[in-house]
């Protein structure tokens, strides 16, 4: 990869020290120039730009998605953010035989309230024994016969642990339950192939790892369930016949534009194409290589600091959410923002997410800065 001319994609590298990825994914100028364009039309065109190349792009970008995601077009719905996507799912299955809902405490909470909101649904939230994954065997002796969902994420936004999807595919189809993954923190920063694996449902988005910008999200739906579920909220983007205004018959798209709901965030649309394609061009395995190289240096660097981490013990599980533990973890992420180096913190950690264009030796001014801070 050449790091050097990736970097100057995005200026923020120029100006800061940026290891905050798994929060927002840093604007490219192929994004700015997508934007550009976008205002241009609007200019130009006003409401005709709609019609013609506003929609397209919509169209190019989720042919784009689907295919980097291992999926068909027809599977992946565009909609305003990972919430929205969950609680159209949610809604959209019947509790009456299954009211069970099986999800872990380092889940999103957005994951969990979709549910906890619904008084006939049972929530079940199944702890995690050292602080960084749930096993297995927990997820087993949870799911039964009793459940609609096992609900989880790829990889934990808490500790950065990638879960294994196949187990856990297994483990629901075993009592026919459904698999619903919170993809937020995967793509773009792991490899994904939804069409191999056993998820019913899975939500990303361009945000982080995809350098493409707040809302937008994706929901993937296995391709059976697509024309299966009955949309119970619905909008005019989800009708077979959008443009025919008939209201007094909603026959909802064959596909899984079913889900849809209302006009989407076209400005996002645009520079979630060109994040999209940055991450196409230099591939996702070059991407989830050169993270693992700089996870490591990180974790290592870290630990030599004498700084305790909660991360997989497995570096095999480990993804590039580094979460270094820390009293102070508020006041450290001020002071690094004060010496221009941008990380986050989380529930007494200091937050520190690298992606491909970040580079070896930023990653030691950032653990050096810290130990400034404790000095
Ligand atoms: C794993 C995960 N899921 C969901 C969300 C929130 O998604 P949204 O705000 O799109 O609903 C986040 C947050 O930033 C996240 O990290």
């Amino acid at each position: 990869m050449d790091v050097t001319r990736v970097r100057s994609e995005f200026p923020i590298l120029q100006r800061k020290i940026y290891l905050n990825s798994c929060s927002l994914g840093p604007l490219s100028l192929r994004a700015t120039s997508y934007l550009d364009s976008f205002q241009e039309l609007w200019h130009d065109l006003g409401a005709s730009a709609w019609y013609g190349p506003w929609l397209e792009t919509l169209e190019v970008l989720r042919i784009r998605v689907a295919e980097f995601l291992g999926a068909a077009p027809e599977q992946l719905a565009l909609l305003p953010s990972t919430s929205v996507a969950l609680s159209v799912i949610a809604e959209s299955i019947d509790y009456s035989k299954r009211n069970r809902v099986v999800c872990t405490e380092l889940d999103f909470p957005t994951l969990a309230y979709q549910w906890a909101v619904k008084p006939d649904v049972e929530l079940v939230i199944l702890p995690s024994h050292d602080g960084v994954k749930v096993d297995l065997e927990q997820f087993a002796a949870a799911v039964d016969d009793r459940t609609a969902f096992l609900a989880t994420s790829h990889v934990f936004y808490t500790t950065g642990h990638i879960q294994d999807l196949d187990c856990l595919g297994e483990i629901a189809r075993q009592s026919g339950a459904l698999l619903f993954v919170d993809g937020y923190q995967g793509p773009g920063q792991i490899p994904v192939d939804l069409g191999a694996s056993k998820a019913d449902f899975y939500t990303t988005g361009p945000l982080k790892w995809l350098c493409g910008g707040p809302g937008l999200s994706y929901l993937y739906v296995q391709e059976k369930l697509v024309k299966k579920l009955q949309p119970r909220i619905a909008s005019w983007f989800g009708a077979e016949d959008q443009f025919d205004f008939d209201l007094a018959n909603f026959e909802p798209h064959r596909d899984a534009r079913r889900f849809e709901l209302g006009t989407p965030s076209l400005p996002t649309i645009h520079t979630a194409l060109g994040g999209q394609e940055i991450i196409d061009e230099l591939g996702i395995e070059a991407i989830w290589s050169r993270n693992r190289i700089l996870t490591q240096h990180l974790v290592e660097k870290a630990e030599e600091s004498g700084f305790q981490m909660t991360i997989s013990p497995e570096p095999a599980d480990r993804s590039a959410i580094v979460m270094i533990q820390h009293e102070n973890s508020m006041e450290a992420v001020s002071y690094l923002a004060k010496k221009g180096i941008i990380v986050d913190c989380r529930h007494g950690h200091v937050r520190v997410s690298p992606h491909f264009y970040n580079t070896v030796s930023e990653i030691d001014q950032c653990i050096d800065t810290l130990i400034e801070f404790a000095e």
